[in-house]
């Protein structure tokens, strides 16, 4: 059998499975595939597939204008061959049953393999002939899930003889979510009622929690409604319940994917103990724009990190799915919401379709492949088409092209506001508009309730989409076990030992320590030491418990949070004397206890000023075109500085700032973002060392406004450079470079890169790159280094970005220690949408660029030929 790298297959077909080894290697819509050509094929079919430990996920088979799309389960040793086998399901004519083998053995049990859209048919009874069988290699960075929902016959025929006995209205009831307490995510709109109840016009209840006020609900719609369909209650959990982890953005910081995981699980073991089954996370839109306020919570600005973290964030929140300790995750915000006009929440969105391929829709197959099982539509209008009414992405991309099984949810209100948008004319118009779209679920308008029954009787809205709709939210509630037991999520007892219990607290404090990034430390300023005789500790987040939580802090107490000067005080117990004064606040111009903090800071050795946004400056709705510290805090860390004392600025903020000033004055800087339930002792792990800062941005800090976007994988020009006075792609009065670029990171500790290496010059698009360095620890204390490499295509028949990263990985070395790294690369990632839109990867000369970040590296270089 021919080897193929990361994806490497082999067709095999028919009864007599006569190997095939495909023709040709084209690409079309964004898949990559193999041709076995056309042959005269019985119904039953062998694909094998010859992968190594991380590949593939789906296998898309293709006859003619139609497909199935088959899943994997995980791959666990180092290459396997996977054989899927489909036959005939004798008993249903649009089936096939699906087996996989693994290095031969059976893998689970035969699944059932149903249409995943309307027109999939395949003629299984007689030959099908002739079969031209395609494998299409969809994405291969993703990682490989077993199918989550259930499609099992048991689950057909429970779904069949519940439709066959609901009304039209029951199953509309199903498509509509309501509001279940005083807790409003957005606009006020219309909350759970008992005339919803008893007429069954309800799938689900969003914002209610705790799982004695769930209960009873769910026994309330138990009871009075006629067919008893349990309630699925969501939330928006974003990091963490009530033990909160660091905002997503200061995750992603961390780089470690097995961490954010783990952050994920945890939200999701907290939530679903108090009743939540179903999570509005992650956040997985680009943000290149720091203005805008949703950054916070996204994984950053580069689509390869943000990929790996969507699945990340799925597989940790739909951990133990079918069980009651896992939610069910939606990826949002589909699609393109990342880019809004100037920064400002909701705008609307100019983009291009190549950047849309290439930027802001990776993240999103990331969470398909980890099989997230819900999506949420949005508020803009992606070059004029408004994302909640966009029936080419939603239901004929999202749906049919990747095959989506689980549902669509509306944003907040977003099938209303299309009147707003001046698409629909009326409730009825934009309730039209948004399902014939594709949104299956529409969260709290109340308009699919009202008008979806008037508009199938006028023949405007099918039945048969409508029933797909219900079907598809009833396979949600079927999976999850809803109608073996409605409350299994509701066990108060369960809820009151789960939420923040010491082993979560321990989690997220390590975690807060991996996020939070060293952005400057002048003569080794920090780590201070313990034995420091006194400290002044000033600024609005220095003692506060409130605004350290961040923006989406779901049910975390104040009280729960540990401030810093309470982390100081449990780090360094009596030992230091801590001066604390305020300074200011966040916004105006009081300027009155500037006084006190400089008094503090000249009694003190050292100062600490904690300083930044209040936690809803980013977030939803919260843009800003000032990126500068607020208000007056810029000024007091100026007059501390002026005392001659060493300053220490811990930031907490939401996106990046602009801090050149800051950067110029004060030795030593430390990014915390906002670092939830632990920010104080995790502040103080890191400020005195217990904990050697590691983490790296996941987003660029720009020194001025006027640079935003500013991003690292930005395009080639065809005037590059930043020489004064040059005719060059440059602002007269800043600099290109940023701040700090994206990647970057210091910590207590110095690493040296040799030079890299590959194992060959040259590669088919078939072989896996292997990338190698050595790194050595230069300095005198252990530390985590996060290996970075990026890709420069050096000719292409498209402008491609000057540089895209395509891998990393964390290595801990003990001080003075050197390792060889290595890093892979599939050279199926190195392709890109070209002037016909079909994804391709071209021959040619590759740069590999790696080291410590994106503008700190050294190079060199292969090439792809076929
Ligand atoms: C609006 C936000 O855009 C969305 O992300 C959130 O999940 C919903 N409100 C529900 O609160």
């Amino acid at each position: 059998m021919k080897k193929f790298a990361l994806i490497s297959f082999f067709v095999a077909l028919c009864l007599e499975c006569v190997a095939v080894v495909p023709h040709s290697v084209k690409a079309a819509k964004g898949w990559l595939f193999y041709e076995s050509g056309a042959v005269s094929a019985p119904v039953v079919c062998r694909v094998e597939t010859e992968v190594p430990s991380s590949a593939a996920g789906h296998i898309v088979l293709e006859n003619g204008d139609s497909y199935i799309n088959l899943k994997f389960g995980k791959v666990k040793a180092e290459r396997h061959v996977l054989t899927l086998q489909a036959v005939q399901d004798n008993r249903h004519e649009d089936k096939l049953v699906v087996s996989l083998f693994d290095n031969g053995q059976m893998v689970g049990e035969p699944f059932s393999c149903r249409k995943p859209s309307g027109s999939w048919k395949i003629n299984v009874s007689g030959k099908v002939s002739p079969l031209s069988l395609n494998v299409f290699v969809p994405d291969p960075n993703h990682e490989i899930v077993v199918p989550k929902l259930d499609f099992s016959e048991k689950a057909d025929k429970f779904i069949d003889d519940l439709m066959g006995r609901m009304t039209l209205n029951e199953k509309i009831g199903q498509l509509s979510q309501y509001v279940g307490s005083s807790l409003m995510t957005g606009p006020e709109s219309q909350q759970f009622s008992d005339s919803l109840v008893r007429r069954d016009m309800m799938g689900s209840v969003l914002n209610a929690t705790g799982s004695k006020a769930l209960r009873q609900i769910q026994e309330k719609y138990m009871t009075e409604s006629r067919l008893k369909i349990p309630l699925l209650f969501g939330m928006d959990v974003i990091h963490g319940y009530r033990t909160l982890t660091p905002v997503p953005l200061a995750e992603a910081c961390s780089w470690d994917m097995e961490a954010i995981e783990a952050s994920a699980k945890m939200a999701a073991v907290e939530a679903s103990a108090a009743g939540v089954h179903w999570t509005f996370a992650p956040m997985v839109d680009i943000g290149r724009d720091a203005r805008w306020g949703r950054v916070v919570e996204g994984a950053g600005e580069d689509p390869f990190l943000c990929s790996k973290i969507a699945a990340a964030r799925v597989n940790g929140f739909q951990w133990n799915l079918w069980d009651n300790d896992a939610v069910i995750a939606c990826a949002k915000h589909w699609i393109g919401y990342g880019l809004p006009q100037a920064g400002r929440d909701y705008a609307p969105v100019d983009m291009s379709e190549r950047t849309l391929y290439d930027v802001y829709l990776p993240p999103f197959k990331a969470a398909s492949n980890a099989g997230v099982l819900t999506y949420m539509s949005a508020f803009h209008d992606l070059n004029g088409i408004p994302a909640s009414g966009d029936q080419e992405m939603l239901r004929k991309f999202l749906q049919n092209e990747w095959g989506f099984d689980g549902f669509v949810v509306s944003d907040w209100q977003s099938v209303i506001q299309l009147i707003a948008q001046g698409v629909a004319e009326d409730g009825k118009d934009a309730a039209q508009i948004a399902f014939n779209a594709g949104v299956d679920m529409d969260m709290i308008d109340g308009l699919y309730n009202a008008h979806l029954h008037e508009l199938v009787d006028e023949g405007l809205v099918r039945e048969s989409d409508i029933d797909d709709a219900c079907r598809r939210i009833l396979r949600v509630k079927y999976s999850l076990g809803f109608f073996e037991d409605p409350y299994k999520f509701f066990d108060e007892e369960r809820e009151e030992k789960t939420l923040l219990n010491d082993e979560f607290i321990s989690s997220a404090r390590k975690l807060a320590c991996k996020s939070m990034v060293l952005l400057r430390n002048e003569n080794q300023l920090l780590p201070l030491s313990k034995n420091t005789g006194s400290i002044a500790l000033i600024g609005p987040l220095a003692d506060n418990r409130h605004e350290i939580n961040g923006s989406w802090r779901c049910r975390a107490e104040d009280s729960d949070a540990v401030t810093v000067l309470a982390g100081l005080r449990n780090k360094l117990g009596d030992n230091v004397v801590i001066n604390y004064a305020k300074g200011c606040d966040f916004d105006g111009e009081d300027r009155s206890g500037f006084d006190a903090a400089v008094d503090a800071a000249l009694k003190s050795d050292v100062v600490i000023a904690v300083v930044g946004e209040k936690a809803l400056f980013s977030g939803e709705s919260r843009s800003r075109c000032h990126l500068g510290l607020p208000g007056v805090q810029e000024e007091l860390v100026e007059r501390l500085v002026a005392t001659g004392k060493p300053v220490v600025a811990v930031l907490m903020n939401g996106r990046p700032l602009c801090i050149e000033n800051l950067n110029n004055t004060v030795p030593a800087i430390l990014e915390a973002w906002f670092p939830g339930t632990t920010t104080g002792d995790a502040v103080a792990d890191v400020l005195f060392g217990d904990y050697n800062p590691s983490g790296r941005l996941a987003i660029t800090f720009p020194r001025a406004e006027g640079q935003i976007p500013a991003y690292y994988n930005y395009k080639r020009s065809g005037r590059p450079g930043d020489m004064e006075r040059s005719s060059t792609v440059r602002h007269i009065d800043v600099p290109n470079a940023p701040l700090y670029p994206f990647g970057y990171g210091l910590g207590y500790t110095s690493f040296s890169y040799g030079k890299p290496f590959t194992d060959k010059e040259s590669y088919t698009r078939r072989d896996t790159v292997n990338v190698y360095v050595d790194v050595t620890n230069t300095g005198a204390r252990d530390g985590e280094e996060t290996v970075q490499v990026y890709v420069s295509d050096l000719v292409a028949s498209v402008v491609r970005p000057v540089m895209e990263l395509k891998g990393f990985a964390k290595v801990y070395l003990r001080a003075g220690e050197t390792r060889r790294v290595k890093v892979s690369i599939d050279p199926l990632s190195l392709g890109f949408y070209n002037a016909d839109m079909d994804y391709v990867v071209e021959d040619g000369l590759f740069d590999i660029h790696v080291g410590h970040d994106s503008a700190d590296y050294d190079t060199t270089r292969i090439k792809i030929e076929n």
